[in-house]
């Protein structure tokens, strides 16, 4: 009797785990994906090791630091600093490139849907990066936006024909989707994003970084060791919800939001608005690894209460 009735509540245990899984599970741009919470680029991507070990934390998706053809040492420190509602980074862009990234890949089990992210300062390097990286990963994400690195980034993601023509060379020669990553430093993110559609993009990731500044009262100086550098977190959320929200009314494919992405009620927020996955940077940092399962169980909790689907949450904002 005792063992009959202890198998029953190990079965409805397990029932209860898949249906948690099934609740969250989701498809983008061809890509299935255990949950909608993703690693941003940037944060803990800097090593395979790094990214393995978010995935174990429970996120659904992980994104690779941005990525270029040769290594990259960065911008001189100090390059983070904290200020009101975030933090401002110019890191520009760090990175081992990509084939030494390639070879760190092929000995870690990501148990995660793996975006690479990749950046260059022409649509060249930009292709040769992407086709490097492709082999390796589920998706590729385009840094068309890196607000602090000369030449690379937001210089390129500015520009709706740069765009178009970049995402088009790459689009037709990986087999993998792809996506760009759009930069709100700009008039109208919508013509961006539609040109990165227009050029074949499976979809878009946005936003990100903000451009800004903080000077020291004391030396007189900015502080960062590049002098400006990109702001992040809880105070860029308004910006991303806005430039989700447009995206999404604007454009055929996937937008997977990111920006300042602290607590459930941001994360629906941003899936409201359009976004069918989000991405989340600096609360790794701020919060630590337990976001992952926290950001679920309260999405979880939110759709299970309402008897909606993930589905039914997204873009639901545009309803009214
Ligand atoms: C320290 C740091 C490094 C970053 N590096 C990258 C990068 O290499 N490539 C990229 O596309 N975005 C990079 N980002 C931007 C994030 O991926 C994200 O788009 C942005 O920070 C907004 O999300 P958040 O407010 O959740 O951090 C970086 C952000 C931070 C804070």
């Amino acid at each position: 009797m005792e063992k009959s009735s202890a198998s029953k509540k190990e079965i409805s245990s397990r029932e209860v785990v898949m249906a948690d899984h099934d609740r969250l599970k989701t498809e983008i741009a061809g890509l299935s994906i255990s949950n909608p919470v993703i690693l941003a680029s940037g944060v803990m991507g800097t090593t395979p090791g790094g990214l393995s070990r978010v995935a174990s934390a429970g996120a659904g998706g992980v994104t690779s630091k941005s990525l270029g053809l040769d290594p990259r040492s960065g911008h001189p420190s100090p390059n983070v600093v904290e200020v009101a509602g975030g933090y401002l980074n110019a890191m520009g862009l760090p990175n081992p490139g990509v084939e030494e990234y390639v070879q760190e890949l092929r000995g870690n089990d990501i148990e995660a849907t793996l975006f690479g992210s990749v950046y260059g300062q022409s649509p060249e390097e930009f292709r040769r990066a992407a086709k490097l990286l492709a082999p390796e990963v589920d998706g590729i994400e385009l840094n068309l936006s890196c607000p602090h690195a000369e030449k690379l980034g937001s210089a390129i993601g500015t520009d709706p024909r740069l765009v178009e023509n970049i995402v088009h060379s790459i689009a037709r020669e990986i087999d993998k989707p792809l996506f760009a990553k759009l930069t709100p430093n700009v008039a109208d993110i919508r013509k961006i994003g539609k040109a990165a559609e227009a050029g074949g993009a499976d979809g878009i990731v946005a936003i990100n970084t903000l451009k800004g500044m903080a000077i020291d009262v004391t030396t007189m100086r900015p502080i960062l060791g590049n002098k400006s550098g990109g702001l992040s977190g809880p105070a860029i959320h308004p910006v991303a919800v806005k430039s989700v929200y447009d995206l999404y009314e604007r454009l055929s494919i996937p937008v997977i939001g990111a920006g300042g992405v602290e607590t459930g009620e941001d994360l629906i927020e941003l899936i409201l608005a359009g976004a069918s996955a989000v991405q989340i940077g600096t609360a790794v940092a701020t919060k630590g690894m337990s976001v992952f399962k926290e950001l679920n169980s309260f999405l979880f909790d939110y759709l299970n209460s309402r008897e909606l689907s993930l589905s039914d949450l997204v873009g639901k904002a545009h309803e009214c």
